[in-house]
Protein backbone atom coordinates (compact mmCIF):
# COMPACT_ATOMS: atom_id res chain seq x y z
CA UNK A 1 0.00 0.00 0.00
CA UNK A 2 1.22 3.26 -0.90
CA UNK A 3 1.41 5.62 2.24
CA UNK A 4 1.12 8.92 2.24
CA UNK A 5 2.04 9.34 6.19
CA UNK A 6 5.89 9.24 6.56
CA UNK A 7 8.40 8.64 9.59
CA UNK A 8 10.53 11.45 8.99
CA UNK A 9 13.76 12.07 10.68
CA UNK A 10 13.93 11.12 14.68
CA UNK A 11 10.66 9.56 14.83
CA UNK A 12 8.77 12.66 13.54
CA UNK A 13 5.45 11.57 11.70
CA UNK A 14 4.95 14.00 8.90
CA UNK A 15 1.08 14.53 7.94
CA UNK A 16 -0.29 14.46 4.88
CA UNK A 17 -2.49 17.41 4.38
CA UNK A 18 -4.16 15.97 1.41
CA UNK A 19 -5.81 12.84 3.40
CA UNK A 20 -4.80 10.44 0.49
CA UNK A 21 -5.33 7.56 3.38
CA UNK A 22 -6.57 8.39 6.21
CA UNK A 23 -6.73 5.17 7.75
CA UNK A 24 -2.72 4.45 7.02
CA UNK A 25 -2.29 7.87 8.88
CA UNK A 26 -3.69 6.82 11.90
CA UNK A 27 -2.01 3.40 12.63
CA UNK A 28 1.40 5.28 11.98
CA UNK A 29 0.47 7.62 14.51
CA UNK A 30 -0.88 5.36 16.98
CA UNK A 31 1.94 3.08 16.40
CA UNK A 32 4.51 5.77 16.90
CA UNK A 33 2.18 6.72 20.34
CA UNK A 34 1.65 6.99 23.08
CA UNK A 35 2.72 10.51 22.32
CA UNK A 36 4.86 11.72 19.01
CA UNK A 37 6.47 14.72 16.92
CA UNK A 38 4.29 15.45 14.17
CA UNK A 39 5.42 17.40 11.15
CA UNK A 40 2.45 19.62 9.95
CA UNK A 41 1.79 21.48 6.58
CA UNK A 42 4.10 24.63 6.33
CA UNK A 43 6.89 22.71 7.92
CA UNK A 44 5.41 23.71 11.55
CA UNK A 45 6.11 21.03 14.10
CA UNK A 46 3.86 19.76 17.29
CA UNK A 47 3.23 16.51 19.92
CA UNK A 48 0.40 14.42 19.10
CA UNK A 49 -0.77 12.76 22.07
CA UNK A 50 -2.33 9.18 20.26
CA UNK A 51 -3.66 7.18 23.04
CA UNK A 52 -6.38 7.32 25.57
CA UNK A 53 -4.09 7.33 28.51
CA UNK A 54 -1.61 10.24 27.69
CA UNK A 55 -5.05 12.00 25.93
CA UNK A 56 -7.18 11.86 29.10
CA UNK A 57 -4.01 12.83 31.31
CA UNK A 58 -2.84 16.31 28.98
CA UNK A 59 -6.74 17.17 28.76
CA UNK A 60 -6.82 17.46 31.95
CA UNK A 61 -3.67 18.74 32.93
CA UNK A 62 -4.14 22.63 33.97
CA UNK A 63 -0.47 23.25 32.52
CA UNK A 64 -1.44 22.49 29.27
CA UNK A 65 -3.24 25.65 27.34
CA UNK A 66 -5.09 26.95 24.86
CA UNK A 67 -3.73 30.77 24.90
CA UNK A 68 -1.79 30.93 21.69
CA UNK A 69 0.95 33.78 24.09
CA UNK A 70 2.27 30.34 25.65
CA UNK A 71 3.34 29.13 21.95
CA UNK A 72 6.86 29.80 21.22
CA UNK A 73 7.12 29.34 17.61
CA UNK A 74 3.88 31.48 17.24
CA UNK A 75 5.39 34.38 19.54
CA UNK A 76 9.13 33.72 17.89
CA UNK A 77 7.82 34.35 14.00
CA UNK A 78 8.39 30.54 13.23
CA UNK A 79 4.92 30.11 12.08
CA UNK A 80 4.10 31.08 7.70
CA UNK A 81 2.28 33.68 7.20
CA UNK A 82 -1.15 32.94 6.83
CA UNK A 83 -0.41 29.73 7.47
CA UNK A 84 -4.22 27.62 6.54
CA UNK A 85 -4.50 25.96 10.07
CA UNK A 86 -3.59 29.87 11.53
CA UNK A 87 -7.97 29.77 11.57
CA UNK A 88 -8.52 26.38 13.62
CA UNK A 89 -7.17 28.06 16.58
CA UNK A 90 -9.04 30.44 19.10
CA UNK A 91 -7.59 33.87 18.99
CA UNK A 92 -8.85 35.32 22.26
CA UNK A 93 -10.53 33.98 24.93
CA UNK A 94 -14.08 35.25 24.09
CA UNK A 95 -15.66 31.88 23.83
CA UNK A 96 -15.04 28.18 25.88
CA UNK A 97 -13.33 26.88 23.48
CA UNK A 98 -10.11 29.31 23.77
CA UNK A 99 -10.31 30.28 27.45
CA UNK A 100 -8.79 28.54 29.96
CA UNK A 101 -8.81 27.69 33.79
CA UNK A 102 -11.02 30.03 35.93
CA UNK A 103 -12.12 32.32 32.97
CA UNK A 104 -12.96 28.46 30.94
CA UNK A 105 -14.60 27.47 33.93
CA UNK A 106 -16.81 30.64 34.48
CA UNK A 107 -17.71 30.42 30.75
CA UNK A 108 -19.28 26.93 31.38
CA UNK A 109 -20.95 27.38 34.42
CA UNK A 110 -23.22 30.29 32.75
CA UNK A 111 -23.37 28.47 29.58
CA UNK A 112 -24.05 25.00 31.38
CA UNK A 113 -28.28 25.42 31.42
CA UNK A 114 -28.55 26.97 27.92
CA UNK A 115 -26.29 23.67 26.38
CA UNK A 116 -28.06 21.45 29.04
CA UNK A 117 -29.94 17.95 28.01
CA UNK A 118 -33.36 19.71 28.69
CA UNK A 119 -32.74 22.56 26.66
CA UNK A 120 -31.78 20.47 24.07
CA UNK A 121 -34.42 17.55 24.29
CA UNK A 122 -37.45 20.46 23.45
CA UNK A 123 -35.40 20.40 20.28
CA UNK A 124 -36.35 16.36 19.50
CA UNK A 125 -39.74 16.98 17.54
CA UNK A 126 -38.52 19.90 15.78
CA UNK A 127 -35.25 17.45 14.57
CA UNK A 128 -37.87 14.90 13.33
CA UNK A 129 -39.85 17.69 11.39
CA UNK A 130 -36.73 19.30 9.75
CA UNK A 131 -35.40 15.74 8.63
CA UNK A 132 -38.50 14.44 6.78
CA UNK A 133 -38.66 18.15 5.51
CA UNK A 134 -35.16 17.63 4.25
CA UNK A 135 -36.18 13.95 2.84
CA UNK A 136 -39.07 15.31 1.25
CA UNK A 137 -37.11 18.06 -0.72
CA UNK A 138 -34.76 14.88 -1.91
CA UNK A 139 -38.18 12.95 -3.36
CA UNK A 140 -37.83 14.46 -7.03
CA UNK A 141 -34.28 13.75 -7.31
CA UNK A 142 -34.43 9.98 -5.93
CA UNK A 143 -33.45 8.23 -8.79
CA UNK A 144 -30.93 10.52 -9.79
CA UNK A 145 -27.25 10.76 -8.29
CA UNK A 146 -27.27 13.33 -5.48
CA UNK A 147 -24.42 14.27 -2.91
CA UNK A 148 -25.68 13.64 0.46
CA UNK A 149 -23.38 15.56 2.32
CA UNK A 150 -24.61 18.53 0.42
CA UNK A 151 -28.05 17.74 0.45
CA UNK A 152 -28.76 16.69 3.09
CA UNK A 153 -25.66 15.88 6.03
CA UNK A 154 -25.15 19.28 5.53
CA UNK A 155 -28.51 21.54 5.66
CA UNK A 156 -29.70 19.40 8.98
CA UNK A 157 -27.23 20.54 11.40
CA UNK A 158 -27.23 23.83 9.99
CA UNK A 159 -31.07 24.69 10.57
CA UNK A 160 -30.89 22.42 14.07
CA UNK A 161 -28.34 25.28 15.16
CA UNK A 162 -30.74 27.83 13.93
CA UNK A 163 -33.99 26.33 16.04
CA UNK A 164 -31.25 26.43 19.33
CA UNK A 165 -30.81 29.98 18.50
CA UNK A 166 -34.17 30.79 18.10
CA UNK A 167 -34.45 31.92 14.46
CA UNK A 168 -37.43 31.32 12.27
CA UNK A 169 -37.06 28.56 9.89
CA UNK A 170 -37.57 30.92 6.84
CA UNK A 171 -33.83 32.08 7.73
CA UNK A 172 -32.20 28.84 7.85
CA UNK A 173 -31.18 29.19 4.60
CA UNK A 174 -29.59 32.20 5.29
CA UNK A 175 -27.30 31.24 7.74
CA UNK A 176 -26.32 28.30 5.89
CA UNK A 177 -25.40 30.59 3.09
CA UNK A 178 -23.48 32.70 5.35
CA UNK A 179 -21.56 30.06 6.86
CA UNK A 180 -20.87 28.15 3.64
CA UNK A 181 -19.13 31.94 2.16
CA UNK A 182 -17.31 31.77 6.04
CA UNK A 183 -15.42 28.85 5.63
CA UNK A 184 -15.04 28.84 2.28
CA UNK A 185 -11.71 28.32 0.82
CA UNK A 186 -11.64 29.93 -2.14
CA UNK A 187 -13.15 33.51 -0.66
CA UNK A 188 -11.44 36.41 -1.59
CA UNK A 189 -9.64 38.55 1.57
CA UNK A 190 -12.49 41.41 0.51
CA UNK A 191 -15.03 39.02 0.52
CA UNK A 192 -13.80 36.94 3.61
CA UNK A 193 -14.21 40.69 5.38
CA UNK A 194 -17.54 41.23 4.34
CA UNK A 195 -18.84 37.75 5.11
CA UNK A 196 -17.38 38.74 8.83
CA UNK A 197 -19.11 41.87 9.31
CA UNK A 198 -22.01 40.55 7.93
CA UNK A 199 -22.12 37.94 10.30
CA UNK A 200 -21.71 40.36 13.34
CA UNK A 201 -24.65 42.50 12.04
CA UNK A 202 -26.44 38.94 12.62
CA UNK A 203 -26.00 38.35 16.14
CA UNK A 204 -25.99 42.51 16.94
CA UNK A 205 -29.61 41.73 15.39
CA UNK A 206 -30.27 38.43 17.09
CA UNK A 207 -29.40 39.46 20.10
CA UNK A 208 -31.57 42.88 20.05
CA UNK A 209 -33.96 40.44 18.67
CA UNK A 210 -33.91 37.93 21.82
CA UNK A 211 -33.96 41.01 23.85
CA UNK A 212 -37.15 42.64 22.84
CA UNK A 213 -38.65 39.46 22.21
CA UNK A 214 -37.39 36.37 24.56
CA UNK A 215 -37.88 33.23 23.49
CA UNK A 216 -37.43 29.46 24.47
CA UNK A 217 -34.36 29.08 22.79
CA UNK A 218 -30.39 28.96 23.32
CA UNK A 219 -29.77 32.69 22.49
CA UNK A 220 -32.51 33.97 25.66
CA UNK A 221 -30.12 31.53 27.97
CA UNK A 222 -26.96 33.14 27.41
CA UNK A 223 -28.67 36.48 27.59
CA UNK A 224 -30.38 35.31 31.04
CA UNK A 225 -27.51 33.25 32.18
CA UNK A 226 -26.04 34.63 35.33
CA UNK A 227 -25.17 33.72 38.79
CA UNK A 228 -23.62 35.83 42.25
CA UNK A 229 -24.49 39.53 39.93
CA UNK A 230 -22.16 37.62 37.13
CA UNK A 231 -23.76 37.63 33.90
CA UNK A 232 -22.24 37.12 30.06
CA UNK A 233 -21.17 40.44 28.01
CA UNK A 234 -22.95 40.58 24.65
CA UNK A 235 -19.32 39.80 23.09
CA UNK A 236 -19.39 36.51 25.41
CA UNK A 237 -23.01 35.89 24.14
CA UNK A 238 -21.80 36.44 20.22
CA UNK A 239 -18.55 34.25 20.96
CA UNK A 240 -20.82 31.04 22.45
CA UNK A 241 -23.07 31.71 19.23
CA UNK A 242 -20.28 31.68 17.11
CA UNK A 243 -18.40 28.91 18.58
CA UNK A 244 -21.87 26.43 18.22
CA UNK A 245 -21.23 26.78 14.84
CA UNK A 246 -17.69 26.60 14.34
CA UNK A 247 -17.32 23.22 16.55
CA UNK A 248 -20.63 22.17 16.40
CA UNK A 249 -21.42 22.46 12.87
CA UNK A 250 -19.23 20.30 10.35
CA UNK A 251 -18.93 17.64 13.33
CA UNK A 252 -22.47 16.66 12.88
CA UNK A 253 -22.28 16.87 9.37
CA UNK A 254 -19.53 14.75 9.54
CA UNK A 255 -20.81 12.19 11.71
CA UNK A 256 -23.82 11.53 9.45
CA UNK A 257 -21.68 10.90 6.82
CA UNK A 258 -19.71 8.81 8.51
CA UNK A 259 -22.09 6.69 9.69
CA UNK A 260 -23.68 6.12 6.43
CA UNK A 261 -20.88 5.37 4.54
CA UNK A 262 -19.96 2.76 7.74
CA UNK A 263 -23.45 0.97 7.19
CA UNK A 264 -23.45 0.69 3.23
CA UNK A 265 -19.83 -0.50 3.82
CA UNK A 266 -20.61 -3.10 6.51
CA UNK A 267 -23.78 -4.64 5.29
CA UNK A 268 -23.74 -7.68 7.55
CA UNK A 269 -23.42 -5.16 10.26
CA UNK A 270 -25.92 -2.75 8.87
CA UNK A 271 -28.38 -6.23 9.00
CA UNK A 272 -27.85 -6.00 12.55
CA UNK A 273 -29.74 -2.94 12.92
CA UNK A 274 -31.97 -3.96 10.04
CA UNK A 275 -33.26 -7.02 11.98
CA UNK A 276 -33.71 -4.40 15.77
CA UNK A 277 -30.63 -6.66 17.29
CA UNK A 278 -28.51 -3.12 17.96
CA UNK A 279 -29.89 0.19 18.20
CA UNK A 280 -29.17 3.30 16.40
CA UNK A 281 -27.65 4.92 19.18
CA UNK A 282 -25.25 1.91 18.98
CA UNK A 283 -24.68 3.16 15.36
CA UNK A 284 -23.85 6.73 16.48
CA UNK A 285 -21.04 5.60 19.15
CA UNK A 286 -19.50 3.02 16.94
CA UNK A 287 -19.56 5.66 14.35
CA UNK A 288 -18.16 8.09 16.56
CA UNK A 289 -15.57 5.85 17.68
CA UNK A 290 -14.34 4.68 14.07
CA UNK A 291 -14.34 7.49 12.24
CA UNK A 292 -14.24 10.34 14.96
CA UNK A 293 -15.75 13.61 13.24
CA UNK A 294 -12.12 15.57 14.55
CA UNK A 295 -9.00 13.89 12.94
CA UNK A 296 -6.86 15.74 15.02
CA UNK A 297 -8.06 18.82 17.43
CA UNK A 298 -5.27 21.41 17.75
CA UNK A 299 -3.89 22.92 19.96
CA UNK A 300 -2.76 22.96 23.91
CA UNK A 301 0.64 24.71 24.72
CA UNK A 302 2.72 23.86 27.61
CA UNK A 303 3.78 26.14 30.40
CA UNK A 304 6.25 24.66 31.58
CA UNK A 305 8.03 21.21 30.70
CA UNK A 306 5.74 18.49 30.93
CA UNK A 307 6.47 14.73 31.43
CA UNK A 308 4.56 12.48 29.89
CA UNK A 309 4.49 8.96 27.83
CA UNK A 310 8.46 9.02 28.12
CA UNK A 311 8.69 11.70 26.33
CA UNK A 312 9.34 15.29 27.74
CA UNK A 313 6.46 18.33 26.07
CA UNK A 314 8.98 21.50 26.78
CA UNK A 315 7.63 24.74 27.66
CA UNK A 316 6.54 26.63 24.95
CA UNK A 317 5.41 23.40 22.71
CA UNK A 318 2.64 22.75 20.59
CA UNK A 319 0.32 19.29 21.85
CA UNK A 320 -2.78 18.21 19.46
CA UNK A 321 -5.25 15.63 20.21
CA UNK A 322 -5.06 13.35 17.33
CA UNK A 323 -8.60 11.86 17.93
CA UNK A 324 -8.49 9.21 14.89
CA UNK A 325 -5.19 7.63 16.18
CA UNK A 326 -6.81 7.27 19.54
CA UNK A 327 -9.41 5.59 18.45
CA UNK A 328 -7.15 2.62 17.49
CA UNK A 329 -6.28 2.19 20.76
CA UNK A 330 -6.04 -1.69 21.76
CA UNK A 331 -5.65 -1.03 25.54
CA UNK A 332 -8.71 1.00 25.43
CA UNK A 333 -10.60 -1.10 22.86
CA UNK A 334 -8.95 -4.40 22.99
CA UNK A 335 -7.42 -6.84 19.83
CA UNK A 336 -10.71 -8.67 18.97
CA UNK A 337 -12.83 -7.21 17.51
CA UNK A 338 -9.77 -4.76 15.77
CA UNK A 339 -9.82 -1.48 16.29
CA UNK A 340 -9.98 -0.65 12.76
CA UNK A 341 -13.16 -2.19 12.49
CA UNK A 342 -16.36 -1.02 12.48
CA UNK A 343 -18.32 -3.83 15.29
CA UNK A 344 -21.52 -2.95 16.48
CA UNK A 345 -21.06 -5.67 18.60
CA UNK A 346 -18.20 -4.61 20.34
CA UNK A 347 -18.10 -4.60 23.93
CA UNK A 348 -14.29 -3.17 25.36
CA UNK A 349 -13.87 0.50 25.52
CA UNK A 350 -15.41 4.30 24.98
CA UNK A 351 -14.25 6.92 22.80
CA UNK A 352 -13.19 10.00 23.30
CA UNK A 353 -14.68 12.18 20.01
CA UNK A 354 -16.20 14.24 22.01
CA UNK A 355 -13.20 15.56 23.95
CA UNK A 356 -12.81 15.12 27.79
CA UNK A 357 -11.95 17.31 30.86
CA UNK A 358 -12.68 20.62 31.33
CA UNK A 359 -13.28 21.23 27.94
CA UNK A 360 -15.26 17.82 26.96
CA UNK A 361 -18.40 18.77 24.00
CA UNK A 362 -21.21 20.42 25.94
CA UNK A 363 -23.07 19.83 22.23
CA UNK A 364 -22.76 15.62 22.49
CA UNK A 365 -26.46 15.27 23.68
CA UNK A 366 -27.62 17.23 20.90
CA UNK A 367 -25.06 15.73 18.23
CA UNK A 368 -26.27 12.31 19.70
CA UNK A 369 -30.06 13.04 19.49
CA UNK A 370 -29.13 14.21 15.81
CA UNK A 371 -27.72 11.28 14.79
CA UNK A 372 -30.01 9.05 16.65
CA UNK A 373 -33.15 10.82 14.49
CA UNK A 374 -31.73 11.59 11.10
CA UNK A 375 -30.54 7.92 10.02
CA UNK A 376 -33.33 5.93 10.95
CA UNK A 377 -35.68 8.39 9.14
CA UNK A 378 -33.14 8.23 5.92
CA UNK A 379 -32.64 4.76 5.95
CA UNK A 380 -36.61 4.22 6.31
CA UNK A 381 -37.60 6.70 3.73
CA UNK A 382 -35.07 5.59 1.38
CA UNK A 383 -34.31 1.31 2.07
CA UNK A 384 -32.41 0.69 -0.62
CA UNK A 385 -30.31 4.28 -0.69
CA UNK A 386 -26.80 3.07 -2.16
CA UNK A 387 -23.46 4.67 -3.14
CA UNK A 388 -23.09 6.01 -6.60
CA UNK A 389 -19.69 5.12 -6.59
CA UNK A 390 -17.19 2.86 -5.28
CA UNK A 391 -16.62 3.74 -1.71
CA UNK A 392 -12.58 3.88 -2.84
CA UNK A 393 -13.60 6.32 -4.34
CA UNK A 394 -14.39 8.78 -1.57
CA UNK A 395 -12.50 11.32 -1.30
CA UNK A 396 -11.34 13.22 1.90
CA UNK A 397 -11.87 17.27 2.19
CA UNK A 398 -7.79 18.24 2.36
CA UNK A 399 -7.68 19.22 5.92
CA UNK A 400 -5.38 17.64 9.08
CA UNK A 401 -8.11 18.89 11.44
CA UNK A 402 -11.37 17.83 10.02
CA UNK A 403 -12.73 14.42 9.40
CA UNK A 404 -14.61 15.56 6.57
CA UNK A 405 -15.96 13.64 2.76
CA UNK A 406 -15.21 16.38 0.20
CA UNK A 407 -19.30 14.55 -0.65
CA UNK A 408 -21.37 11.77 -0.74
CA UNK A 409 -22.91 10.98 -3.80
CA UNK A 410 -25.75 8.22 -3.52
CA UNK A 411 -28.42 6.95 -5.33
CA UNK A 412 -31.51 6.96 -2.77
CA UNK A 413 -33.76 4.95 -5.39
CA UNK A 414 -31.36 2.81 -7.29
C1 LIG B 1 -20.45 14.72 16.44
C2 LIG B 1 -20.44 15.99 16.73
C3 LIG B 1 -19.44 16.65 17.62
C4 LIG B 1 -18.15 16.29 17.95
C5 LIG B 1 -17.39 15.05 17.50
C6 LIG B 1 -17.63 17.30 18.83
C7 LIG B 1 -16.37 17.26 19.38
C8 LIG B 1 -15.89 18.19 20.28
C9 LIG B 1 -14.60 18.11 20.94
C10 LIG B 1 -13.56 17.03 20.71
C11 LIG B 1 -14.50 19.18 21.75
C12 LIG B 1 -13.35 19.49 22.71
C13 LIG B 1 -12.39 20.49 22.14
C14 LIG B 1 -11.16 20.65 23.00
O1 LIG B 1 -10.79 19.78 23.78
O2 LIG B 1 -10.52 21.68 22.83
C15 LIG B 1 -15.71 19.96 21.59
C16 LIG B 1 -15.97 21.15 22.21
C17 LIG B 1 -17.09 21.90 21.99
N1 LIG B 1 -18.21 21.53 21.29
FE1 LIG B 1 -18.47 19.84 20.29
N2 LIG B 1 -18.60 18.25 19.01
C18 LIG B 1 -19.71 17.89 18.30
C19 LIG B 1 -20.92 18.55 18.25
C20 LIG B 1 -21.20 19.73 18.90
C21 LIG B 1 -22.47 20.43 18.86
C22 LIG B 1 -23.72 19.94 18.14
C23 LIG B 1 -22.31 21.58 19.57
C24 LIG B 1 -23.28 22.70 19.86
C25 LIG B 1 -24.54 22.57 19.99
C26 LIG B 1 -20.94 21.60 20.06
C27 LIG B 1 -20.40 22.60 20.82
C28 LIG B 1 -19.13 22.56 21.37
C29 LIG B 1 -18.57 23.66 22.14
C30 LIG B 1 -19.25 24.97 22.48
C31 LIG B 1 -17.28 23.24 22.53
C32 LIG B 1 -16.28 24.02 23.36
C33 LIG B 1 -16.34 23.58 24.79
C34 LIG B 1 -15.18 24.09 25.61
O3 LIG B 1 -14.12 24.38 25.06
O4 LIG B 1 -15.36 24.18 26.83
N3 LIG B 1 -20.31 20.46 19.64
N4 LIG B 1 -16.55 19.32 20.71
Amino acid sequence: MSCPVQHGSGGTVTLDPYVKDLRAEREILYAAGPITRVELPGGVTAWAATRHEVARATLTDPRLVKDVAYWDDLQQGRIPEAWPLMSTIPPAPTNLLGADGAEHKRLRLLTAKAFSARTVERLRPRIHELTNDLLDALEPRAHEPLDLKGEFAFKLPMSVIGELYGVDSAEHGHLRDMYVKFFSSVTSPEEFMETYATMERYYEDLIAEKLANPGDDLTTELLNAGENGDALTHLEVRGTLQVVVAAGHETTVNLLCNAVRALLAHPEQFDLVKQGKVGWDTVVEETLRFDPPTSNMVFRFATEDIEIGGETIRKGEALMTSYGAISRDRDEHGEDPHPDTFDLTRQKGRHISFGYGPHVCPGSHLARIEGQIALPLLFERFPDLKLAVPDGELENHPSIVVNSLKELPVLLRP
